[in-house]
């Protein structure tokens, strides 16, 4: 049975809410009796939300327009934007792409189920033209979480979702983020508890000579590619402009044009040579925009968290364990705004492994805003 989660139990109308707890997890028979009536809203064209080892997604059966619609009506998301298709076992590929090439089949051997979307040419007539923005790939994977595989196999539909966040919002790391942006808005919410990597999967394509492009980093780095790939593996010339300078071509992943994960106050990232001077920079400014007036936020490292005072104090682990930045990062920047913080400072961290994805996703959510230290020791 379904609860129902209706927030302060006024106006709006209650959510259908599944929570799905470990030990049902874990156990198949529960699991598919704890999703059944999940399962049987996405089968008749309902939107749902589900956690997967990324963000939560916001589900829809991919070959139904009118499910797909109302995904984007929810977010609303921006109809250009392409979303990534869900499936729980490799031979559903045969029903919705031309063909695979050996270069990407050997990277969902290793990287699936997981972190991985591939964007692939789309037969013609079988997923909504509003799953593709009307181009003639389509992004696919298979996440790496119980609750999401098993929602997919008993749908029988390949899934439709984008990331379960009102378009411009972080994207959702737990259930309750989900119901925050859009309770009342979609047809229930599956809560399978918090997410594992915690920001998005990386998008690649793969050519038939088989180099590799990202065209999104994520939760499978650049260099897990290259060690599978055996094949040059770059990063789209975009993402690269992003993290240097110059001018910035149009991305070739559509939706990575848009700002997203945006905060409510003005977020800066802050880099620079010297630790030591990033820290006394970041202590200073906060300690002008306080004397200001304004609601200060900092998001640091484990390293250097003791040097700073501000309202709202947000960790990311240590330097030395990035994946607990990127588990972290979103729950953060909603917290942000929940402190209705109006000045917010994040120290800059490496771009390599996890690095990348986190830089990548800090940088939308500061409009590109990155405040480079001249070092003063040289
Ligand atoms: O981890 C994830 O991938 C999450 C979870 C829910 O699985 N989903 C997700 O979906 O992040 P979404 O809609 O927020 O991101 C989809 C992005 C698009 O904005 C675009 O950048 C890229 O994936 N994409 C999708 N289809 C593409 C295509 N055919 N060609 C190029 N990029 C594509
Ligand atoms: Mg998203």
């Amino acid at each position: 049975m379904a609860l129902t989660h209706n927030e302060n139990g006024t106006d709006r109308p209650s959510t259908p809410y599944w929570r799905i707890d470990p030990e049902m997890m874990a156990d198949p028979g529960k699991l598919r009796e704890g999703l059944k009536e999940a399962a049987d809203a996405l089968r008749g064209g309902g939107v749902i939300a589900f956690p997967t080892e990324t963000v939560y997604g916001l589900g829809a059966d991919a070959r139904l327009t009118s499910a797909v619609e109302a995904v984007f009506a929810a977010k609303g998301r921006p109809s250009d934007n392409p979303l990534i298709v869900h499936i729980s076992e490799v031979s559903q590929l045969d029903g919705l792409v031309k063909q695979v090439n050996p270069a990407a089949r050997k990277l969902m051997d290793a990287f699936w189920p997981g972190p991985l979307t591939v964007v692939l040419p789309v037969k013609p007539s079988v997923l909504s033209h509003r799953v593709t923005a009307g181009l003639d790939t389509v992004g696919i994977r298979m996440p790496d979480h119980p609750v999401a595989l098993a929602l997919i196999e008993a749908s029988g539909c390949p899934v439709a979702a984008p990331s379960a966040n009102r378009s411009g919002r972080p994207s959702p790391t737990l259930a309750s983020h989900v119901l925050e942006d859009l309770a009342g808005s979609i047809d229930g919410i599956v809560d399978g508890g918090a997410t594992g990597v915690g920001l998005e999967s990386t998008v690649v394509q793969v050519l038939d000579d088989g180099s590799v492009t990202v065209l999104r980093p994520g939760g499978v780095t650049l260099e897990q590619l290259a060690q599978v790939a055996g094949a040059p593996v770059k990063m789209d010339p975009a993402l690269m402009a992003e993290a240097g300078s110059g001018d910035i071509p149009a991305p070739r992943a559509p939706g990575m044009k848009y700002t997203h994960y945006a905060p409510q106050g003005t977020l800066s990232i802050v880099a620079g040579e010297s630790a030591a001077e990033v820290s006394d920079w970041i202590s200073r400014s906060l300690q002008e925009a306080e004397a200001r007036g304004e609601r200060t936020g900092v998001l640091a490292f484990d390293e250097h968290i003791s040097r700073y005072h501000a309202d709202c104090v947000e960790t990311l682990g240590s330097l030395s364990d990035l994946g607990t930045a990127a588990h972290r990062l979103y729950a953060a920047l909603r917290r942000m705004d929940e402190e209705h913080i109006g000045f917010i400072l994040a120290e800059a961290c490496p771009e390599d492994g996890l690095g990348a994805a986190i830089m990548n996703r800090l940088r939308k959510a500061a409009g590109q805003t990155v405040i480079r230290l001249e070092s003063q020791a040289r």
